[in-house]
């Protein structure tokens, strides 16, 4: 059965800042959708802390950025990624600026003095512009706000993209994207977008372990999307552990910024002791990987749940004007950090890897971009430098939207496709396999995949994942679909791709440890690239086209 279609020229698939900034670069000349599953702030950006890395001040240079950037990377960056955002970044924020971002002032009675420029890990110069402690609050909302009302662009908030329509999967020849098959959640049907070009914005998959720093958005459904749809994947070995969450059990992992690192605060165990020196000479300042790695290996020797990050040294005022959010958060639940060091522990908090890209967004896969959080351009590396990420996500929206516009032909928008087939399902009465298996999969994800991972450890994951890939493939195939089990089907995906990834590379760089394997060897600098092997049908509940 054929279905008319919803069409736009671009349908983008999530509302951060990577989907929020592509929609306004297209608005009013090309026609636009942007489809978010949950609220339309909702993900990871409305989190975002610290800021975003540019060249800004006349101490930083290119060239500084780009070296720092490279060093975090630990020999994985493509330089010429790199230098491409390195060199797009001024241009990237003064668009933000130019859309009335309200960036922290120097000195807020003299705007003439320019921004407050702050520092994290791995950066050597001060080079964060941020709004306060809460910059994804301030891009999120004030971009939100633009998309809403702009007449060129159509919003569906609470609608799940479920797969990709593309032409191999559809047995046509080429493998060009025509669209996606959408859950709206509210409605509980399914709709199926076609689109001329369609843009992969969903953010990362950190929520594929059991502690997060991120919101239940991060599922990876665009990178589980697009290795279904044929596009290869790189680097999904390295999973970026925030160093600093708030340990409470009711605080969700709630991040503490680098930024109260990068001014002035130092880590120390529960009698006071300073041991970041010990890892490293940038002692607290050291890229994540590090901290993050050196907090684990003290948590394990010394058999303690949390290690402390001390700020009280700076006044008080000083600690509420830099983080008015943080300290107000942590008074909630009992810490003040104006007089008592923070209580803290890794979390899993960002998605090196994802779905290659070139310097123009564009994927494998005719048709389909990828932006943001989701792709793998190269630009992280082995570990990504704190505050690189909204830079990324801002600058490739600019690269995908010029490419859009500028192609001399707009693409066909294919309007019959197959419609959405729910006539060989069922309701289930079996959802207690889809929360079982969620928990599952974070639980072992994180305790065999996580900060120091071993050959058996990973053998181990393998072979759970493996297990959970065929239970829910089989659900997947006799139930009605639901939101859970969409966003479980893509963690499982995901999870595979991690942990495949790691099992291939033989040694320690970055942020894959591997106590098999503790040195980093010169032979492996590259990137893992896994290529997937599509057949007709994959993942689509469609009838036969004819
Ligand atoms: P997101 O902002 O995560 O947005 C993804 C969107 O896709 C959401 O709207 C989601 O609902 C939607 N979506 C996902 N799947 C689907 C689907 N199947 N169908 C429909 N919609 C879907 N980076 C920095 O550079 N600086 C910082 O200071 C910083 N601080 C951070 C603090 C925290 C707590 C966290 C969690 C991250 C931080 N990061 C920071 C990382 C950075 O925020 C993210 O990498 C970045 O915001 C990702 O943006 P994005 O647009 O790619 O994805
Ligand atoms: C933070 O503020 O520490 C997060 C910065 C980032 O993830 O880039």
């Amino acid at each position: 059965m054929l279905k008319n279609s919803i069409k736009y020229d671009v349908l983008i698939i999530g509302s951060g800042a990577a989907g929020l900034s592509l929609a306004l670069r297209l608005a009013g000349r090309l026609s636009v959708a942007v489809i978010s599953k949950s609220s339309l702030g909702e993900g990871s950006t409305l989190y975002a802390q610290g800021g975003i890395a540019a060249v800004l001040s006349k101490e930083d240079s290119v060239e500084k950025h780009i070296d720092d950037t490279l060093e975090a990377g630990a020999g994985l960056c493509d330089e010429k990624t790199v230098r491409y955002v390195v060199e797009h970044g001024p241009g990237a924020i003064q668009w933000l600026l130019d859309h009335r971002v309200p960036f922290t002032l120097l000195d807020k009675d003299d705007a003439s003095k320019g921004y407050h420029l702050t520092r994290e890990g791995g950066h050597s110069k001060r080079r964060v512009i941020h709004s306060e402690d809460a910059t994804g609050r301030a891009i999120e909302t004030t971009l939100q706000n633009q998309v809403r009302n702009h007449p060129g662009i159509q919003v569906y908030e609470h609608h799940l993209a479920i797969d990709l329509i593309n032409e191999a999967k559809l047995g046509l020849s080429g493998n060009r994207c025509l669209g996606a098959y959408v859950l709206d959640k509210q409605a509980d049907r399914v709709r199926v977008i076609a689109a001329g070009n369609v843009v992969l914005a969903t953010g990362g998959a950190s929520k594929a372990y059991l502690y997060t720093s991120n919101p239940d958005t991060s599922t990876g459904d665009g990178i589980a999307m697009a290795w279904r749809a044929g596009c290869r994947v790189a680097n999904m070995e390295f999973n970026q552990f925030h160093p600093t969450c708030l340990y409470h059990p009711k605080a969700k992992s709630f991040l503490i910024s680098e930024a109260v690192r990068g001014e002035g605060g130092k880590l120390r165990l529960a009698d006071g002791t300073r041991f970041m020196k010990k890892f490293d000479p940038r002692a607290d300042l050291a890229p994540r990987d590090i901290v993050a790695r050196a907090i684990d290996h003290e948590m394990k020797r010394l058999g303690v749940e949390c290690v402390y990050l001390d700020i009280t040294h700076k006044p008080a005022d000083f600690i509420i004007e830099h983080f008015p959010n943080i300290h107000a958060r942590c008074l909630e639940y009992g810490f003040d950090m104006t007089r008592t060091p923070i209580p803290v522990v890794p979390a899993a908090h960002y998605t090196c890897g994802g779905v290659i890209t070139d310097l123009s967004a564009r994927t494998d896969v005719p048709g389909l971009y990828a932006i943001g959080e989701t792709a793998y351009t190269g630009l992280h590396g082995a570990n990504r430098m704190a505050s690189n990420s909204l830079l990324e996500c801002l600058v490739f929206a600019e690269a995908a939207a010029r490419d859009m516009l500028q192609q001399e032909e707009r693409p066909e928008i294919v309007a019959q496709l197959p419609a959405w087939d729910e006539s060989r399902v069922e309701d289930s009465d079996e959802h207690v396999v889809v929360s079982h298996n969620w928990d599952e999969l974070r639980r072992f994800m994180w305790d065999y995949v996580g900060i120091v991972r071993t050959t058996k450890r990973l053998q181990r994951a393998k072979r759970r994942v493996d297990m959970l890939a065929m239970e829910i493939n089989e659900y997947y195939g006799n139930f009605r679909i639901s939101n859970d089990l969409i966003e479980l089907r893509n963690l499982v995906e995901v999870s595979d791709l991690i942990i495949r990834s790691a099992l291939q590379r033989k040694e320690s760089r970055g942020l894959h440890y591997n106590l098999d394997y503790p040195e980093a060897d010169s032979k492996q600098l590259k990137a893992t690239i896994l290529k997937p092997d599509i057949h007709k049908g994959a993942g689509l509940r469609v009838a036969s086209s004819e």
